[in-house]
C-alpha cells in the first residue's frame, strides 16, 4: 500500500512507542465500570456487616471481611448507601459542601459504593474535588534520590539539593539490595545537610526495612504494598492482617508510615477476578483506612503502565487518588514512574494531581536524572526541573519545587558530601575522598563520579547491621567532626520519634521543626478566595517570580 505521507510521521512521533490496549473486562483490563464489578450494598444486623456488595458473610474472602470488621464507619453506611452516588459525588466537588460533611459520607461506604461515586466525575470534575478533599492544606511533593552504581556521595548531594528546592520528604532504594543500610545513612545525612526537617525512607524488602527504621537510619516508610484481590495477597506472602501488623511496628517505634496500591497491579499479577482497577483500587484503600494506617501512596505506582494502556485510565488514577483523599488519608499522588515516550503524555498524565495540588503531587518526582533513578525512571526527573518550575510559575501552582541558583546548589551539594565524608570516617566505613566530594558538588549523574569499590563497600554496608550501629552512631561522627548543625539536625529527627507528631495525617517538618500536618494545616479550600493560594505563600511565590531565568526589565541596558 502506498504510504500516506502525514501518517507515515505520525507513527515516528513518540507517543508509538507507549503501548495501548482494548478493553477485557473479565482480564481486568478496564479502568472503571467494569462489567463484573458489584452492585453497592450492604447489610448491618447487631452491628455486624452480614452483606456487603452483593456477597453474603459467609462468601466473604479475606479481603472483605477485614474492610466489613475494620473499614468502614458503620453508623453511616446505611444512610450513605442509600445516597444516590451522583449526589455524593456532586457534593464532592460543589465548593459549598465542606470537606467534613463529605468525609461523613466517604468514609462510611462500600468499594463498591466507593467506585460508583468516583466514576460519576469527569476530570475536571475531579480536579475540583481533589483540591477540597487533600488533607493538608498546603500541597507539596517527594523526591527519589537513587544511582545505579549507589554511590553515597551522589545520594548525598542530590538529597541536599532536593531538600533545599522545598521538598519535605526523599525516598531511595537500591540498585543492589545489600547496599541498605549505606544509601539511608546517605539520604539522612544529605537531606539534614540541606534542610533540617526532611524525612527520609528506604525502600527495600519488608522485614529490613522495618530494621532500618529501629536502627534510626529512616524516618518513615512508605512501600508497605497491600492489593484488591486474595490472590496477589497470597502470591506475596501477605495478608490484610500481614500488612496491618507490619503497620503497628512502625508505629510502635513512632515513625511515619502509609501503604502502597495503585491500579494495575493485580492485572500485572494475573489475577483480577475479573474486577476493573478502580474498583479493586477503591478494596485496597478501605485495607488501609481499615489497618488505622494515616497515608497511601496510589495511582498506579510502578504499575501506571496498565491505566496507561487502557481507555480512560489516567482519568481512573485521579480518581484513585482522589478516594484515597476523601476516606481522609494523606495521599502520595503517584507520577513516580516513567510510562510514557512522549514529553506531551507524561505531563498530561501529572496535570490533575499538579492543578489540584495534594499531599504529594508526585510520590517520587526523581531528583536524580532518570538514567541513574533505579526505581526504574520517574514521570519527571531532575533534568526536568526548570520546565516544571516554569509550569508552576505560569499556571501560579505550587507544584513543591522551587528554584534555586546554580551558587546555593554548589554550595549545599558541597555541604551533604563533607557531612557524609566524616559520617564514614567516624562509622570505620570505607573513606570518602576529597575528589568525590568534589565530584558530587559538581557532577550530573553517576558517571561524573569516580569509581568507588564497591565490594568493599557492599562489605562495609553489611557490617554496620551485624555491628549494631545505630543513628546514634552517626550523630557522634558528626559531632566528632566538628558538623554541629547537622549532629543537631539529625539528633532532632531522632527525637521526633519519641514525640510523634509526625504520625498524624499528612505531617512533615517545615524550617525550625514546625511539624505541619492535616490537624494544624487542614485544608479549608471553599471555593474563590479561601485554601491555599500560592500568592499568599509568599516566600514561595517570590521565588518562583524571581526564576533565574526571567530577565529583570528595569535592569535591561539597551
Ligand atoms: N501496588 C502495590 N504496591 C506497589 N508498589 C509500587 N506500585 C504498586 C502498586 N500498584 C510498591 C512495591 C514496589 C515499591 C516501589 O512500591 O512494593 O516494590
Ligand atoms: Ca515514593
Amino acid at each position: 500500500m502506498e504510504r500516506q505521507k502525514r501518517f507515515e510521521k505520525l507513527e515516528k512521533r513518540p507517543v508509538h512507542l507507549d503501548g495501548f490496549v482494548k478493553n477485557w473486562d473479565d482480564e481486568g483490563l478496564v479502568a472503571l465500570n467494569g462489567k463484573n464489578d458489584p452492585t453497592p450494598s450492604i447489610t448491618i444486623e447487631n452491628g455486624v456487616v452480614t452483606e456487603m456488595d452483593g456477597k453474603k458473610k459467609a462468601d466473604f474472602d479475606l479481603i472483605d471481611k477485614y474492610i466489613a470488621e475494620y473499614g468502614i464507619n458503620l453508623d453511616n453506611a446505611e444512610k450513605t448507601l442509600k445516597t444516590d452516588s451522583v449526589k455524593i459525588a456532586n457534593m464532592m466537588c460543589d465548593p459549598n459542601v465542606s470537606r467534613a460533611e463529605i468525609i461523613e459520607y466517604t468514609t462510611a461506604m462500600t468499594p463498591a459504593k466507593a467506585a460508583e461515586v468516583i466514576s460519576q466525575l469527569n476530570f475536571a470534575e475531579m480536579i475540583m474535588a481533589t483540591q477540597k478533599m487533600r488533607p493538608r492544606r498546603t500541597p507539596m511533593t517527594q523526591v527519589h534520590a537513587t544511582n545505579t552504581l549507589d554511590n553515597p556521595v551522589e545520594i548525598a548531594a542530590d538529597a541536599a539539593e532536593a531538600a533545599l528546592r522545598g521538598v519535605p520528604e526523599e525516598e531511595t532504594t537500591t540498585a543492589v539490595a545489600r547496599y541498605a543500610p549505606m544509601n539511608a545513612i546517605s539520604i539522612m545525612v544529605g537531606a539534614q545537610s540541606g534542610r533540617p526537617g526532611v524525612i527520609t525512607q528506604c525502600s527495600v524488602e519488608e522485614a529490613d526495612e522495618l530494621s532500618l527504621g529501629m536502627r534510626g537510619f529512616t524516618a518513615y516508610a512508605e512501600t508497605i504494598s497491600v492489593y484488591g484481590t486474595d490472590r496477589v495477597f497470597t502470591d506475596g506472602d501477605d495478608t490484610p492482617w500481614s500488612k496491618g501488623f507490619l503497620a503497628s511496628c512502625y508505629a510502635s517505634r513512632g515513625l511515619k508510615m502509609r501503604f502502597t496500591s495503585g491500579a494495575g497491579s493485580e492485572v500485572m499479577m494475573g489475577y483480577t477476578e475479573g474486577k476493573s482497577m478502580l474498583y479493586l483500587e477503591a478494596r485496597c484503600i478501605y485495607i488501609t483506612k481499615a489497618s488505622g494506617v494515616q497515608g497511601l501512596q496510589n495511582g498506579g505506582v510502578s504499575c501506571i503502565g496498565m491505566p496507561g494502556a487502557v481507555v480512560g485510565g489516567i482519568r481512573e488514577v485521579l480518581g484513585e487518588n482522589l478516594l484515597c483523599m476523601s476516606l481522609d488519608l494523606e495521599c502520595a499522588s503517584g507520577n513516580d514512574q516513567a510510562f510514557s515516550h512522549s514529553d506531551i503524555r507524561r505531563t498530561g498524565r501529572m496535570i490533575g494531581q499538579f492543578i489540584a495540588g495534594t499531599d504529594y503531587i508526585s510520590s517520587g518526582y526523581a531528583a536524580e536524572e532518570n538514567t541513574d533513578n533505579t526505581f526504574a525512571g520517574s514521570n519527571m526527573d531532575a533534568l526536568d526541573f526548570d520546565d516544571y518550575i516554569t509550569l508552576e510559575r505560569d499556571l501560579a501552582i505550587n507544584g513543591g519545587i522551587m528554584p534555586i541558583t546554580e551558587e546555593e546548589s554548589i554550595k549545599i551539594r558541597h555541604k551533604a558530601g563533607v557531612a557524609l565524608q566524616a559520617v564514614f570516617d567516624g562509622l570505620g566505613l570505607p573513606p570518602i575522598t576529597d575528589e568525590e566530594v568534589e565530584a558530587a558538588t559538581y557532577g550530573s549523574n553517576s558517571n561524573d563520579m569516580p569509581k568507588r569499590d564497591m565490594v568493599q563497600d557492599m562489605k562495609a554496608a553489611q557490617d554496620l547491621m551485624t555491628r549494631g550501629i545505630t543513628v546514634i552512631d552517626v550523630i557522634k561522627a558528626l559531632y566528632d567532626h566538628d558538623i554541629k548543625d547537622v549532629a543537631e539536625a539529625v539528633l532532632k529527627l531522632a527525637q521526633q520519634k519519641v514525640c510523634g507528631d509526625y504520625l498524624q495525617t499528612s505531617a512533615v517538618f517545615l524550617d525550625g521543626w514546625k511539624c505541619t500536618s492535616a490537624i494544624n494545616d487542614a485544608n479549608d479550600y471553599k471555593g474563590p478566595g479561601t485554601g491555599y493560594r500560592l500568592w499568599e505563600d509568599k516566600d514561595k511565590w517570590n521565588r518562583l517570580e524571581n526564576v533565574p531565568w526571567a530577565l529583570d526589565p528595569q535592569k535591561l541596558e539597551f
